[in-house]
Parts: C-alpha cells; structure tokens; sequence
C-alpha cells in the first residue's frame, strides 16, 4: 500500500481541458497511455474547433479508442465569454474527428457542469498538485478561476496551447486561434498569478507530422496506430496547403509532452499579454521575448523543440495502447 502510495505521490494529476480536434485527440491518447506518470483526473471539454456537442462526444470516443472506461468525461462551455462562437471545421472537418468512422459511443458524459468539476475538484485537492492543461479556448478555466478564485492555492501549474509571435497568427493575421476565440478568458488567465508554460504557435509549428512519421505510427505495435494515423493524414491536409510544410504542426500533444518529458523543450520566462480590444489584433498574445518592457514575467514560453525525441516519446507511449 506504501508503495502504491508513493508511485501515485509521484504522478502528475491533471485536468485536460479540450476541444478535440484531431491534435486534442493526440494530446488525449498520449495522456491516458502514460498511465505510471499522469493520473488523469477528468477530461472537460470545450467549444472550440467544432461545437461543444461534438467536443464531448469526440472525447468521448478517444476514451473508447485508447479503452479508458474510467476516465470521466464533462461538457462545459458552448461560447466564449464575450465573443460569439468561431470554429474550425475548416480544418477538422465537420465531425471535429474527420478521419475514422464517427459514431455515438458508450462512454458516458457526467452530468456535472465542467466548470463545477475544475472548481469541485481543486477546492476538494488535499494539496496544491492539480496541473491543468488546456488545450482549446480557455473559456471552462477563465470561467472557474473567475467564479471560484480559491481554486488557484490548489493549481500547481497551467500547461496550454496558445498564442504565437513568430509565427504570426493561424485564424486571423495575428492569433492562433485558441486564444482569438475567448481572448477574455486568455486575460483571466493570464493573469492569475500560478505558473504557466505556453506551447504557442512558435514550438508547435517545429513538431511536424511528415509522412515517414505518420507511416511510423501507423505501423506501431498498437491498437491505436492506424486510428491515430489516419486522423493525422486528414488533419495534416490543411496547414500542409497553407503553409507548404512537409506535415502539419501536432500542436496540443505537445503539452503532454512536456509533462512527460520536459526536455525536450527550451523555455523563457517572459511577459505575455493578450489583445482584447483591437479591431485587427483581437487575440494576439504580445510577448516580451526580449524584456523590453518592464513588464513582469508570467508564462514559461517554449520556443524551441526536440522534435525527433518528441516524437520517439509519442510512439513510445502510444504504444502502451
Ligand atoms: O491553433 C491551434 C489550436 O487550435 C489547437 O489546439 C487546435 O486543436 C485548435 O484548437
Ligand atoms: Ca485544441
């Protein structure tokens, strides 16, 4: 019992917070694979890339793929807070899962709001250990910290997808669009106050899905391989038009990555801020990367990837499925 313990004093409890979205589905399935690191408390869900009907019934389905009956699946924000919604089938196709057959799956939904869940189970966390790791609009966390700001003594750390400097933005000249959809949730948390690390466009679009790789997964000794593949080969179609690359940018796993391994990624402490108002710039994340404000850090921003070791990570864990 002692060591059992132990091995669970060592995991990484984590709220993964998502809009899946073919990336999400990634970032899902790495999560629930690490079974020895990560105690995956709960996944919420968000409206994001497709509505919030189809993102808790694609997470839903990624619980039944990688045969995690246990893991709890909440439904949370249909909106942004201010914003009307923007989605992104473009991108994920109609289903969000554009890729493998779309069905109805058993895997229930919880009754309980996701925003309830996230404070519930911070306030009830005996220790300050919860990780969350938003890979959607942060609307469901924005919400919570905003509703129930006590919930902050119990996170440890924010891990997230979002933004981009750099690389410009992805659904308006500049803003990646996590953060373009409910920039009023980004601000909430951006500011408050526990430590973030901030995959942003910058890393993400270092992490590319070439067709070597992707034939790699699918022919791994797993039961999730082909699946796995076969939603990469269709999400991979669009950034592969729009920005010529060999592969698209498996932007969300990347934060489970750097719960697994953090490695793999160079970080700086930086300001960053969020665009609220601008009437071209709504969502952009201005980010101090050479300190010349005087403005204080608040994000680890990753800047830099090993993306062969991140990939020999993802297979490694994929493989577990
Ligand atoms: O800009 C990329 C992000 O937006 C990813 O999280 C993708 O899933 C979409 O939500
Ligand atoms: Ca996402």
């Amino acid at each position: 019992m002692i060591q059992f313990q132990r091995k669970k004093n060592k995991m990484k409890q984590i709220i993964l917070d998502c809009d899946p979205g073919q990336d999400d589905a990634v970032a899902l399935a790495l999560a629930m694979a690490a079974t020895d690191e990560i105690e995956l408390l709960g996944v919420t869900t968000v409206a994001g890339n497709v509505p919030l009907n189809l993102t808790q019934r694609n997470a839903r389905i990624m619980c039944e793929m990688c045969n995690r009956p246990d893991i709890k699946v909440y439904a949370g924000a249909e909106k942004p807070m201010i914003h009307d919604l923007v989605t992104a089938e473009h991108v994920h196709g109609k289903s969000g899962l554009d890729g493998i057959d779309i069905y109805e799956p058993n895997h229930p939904l919880e009754e309980k709001h996701a925003v309830d869940y996230i404070i519930e189970t911070c306030l009830a966390s005996e220790n300050d250990n919860i990780i969350l790791v938003p890979t959607g609009p942060l609307t469901n966390i924005g919400l919570a910290i905003e509703r129930e700001p006590a919930i902050l003594l119990k996170i440890k750390e924010i891990v997230l997808m979002g933004g981009a400097l750099r690389e410009g933005g992805n659904i308006t000249p500049s803003a990646e669009f996590n953060i373009y959809v409910d920039p009023e949730a980004a601000q909430i948390v951006l500011k408050c106050g526990r430590p973030i690390v901030a995959m942003s466009l910058d890393v993400t679009h270092q992490v590319l899905t070439t067709r070597k790789r992707v034939d790699t997964i699918r022919n791994l000794n797993s039961s999730v391989g082909e699946h796995i593949a076969s939603l990469i080969e269709f999400y991979e179609r669009y950034d592969e038009e729009k920005y010529h690359f060999d592969g698209a940018p498996l932007h969300d796993p990347c934060t489970v990555a750097y719960l697994l391994k953090p490695e793999l990624f160079s970080l700086k402490d930086v300001n960053m801020e969020v665009e609220t108002g601008g009437e071209f710039t709504r969502g952009a994340t201005v980010v101090d990367f050479w300190d010349v404000t005087d403005r204080l850090p608040n994000v680890k921003w990753a800047y830099e990837v090993d993306d062969v070791g991140f990939f020999e990570l993802l297979n490694e864990y994929l493989e577990k499925l």
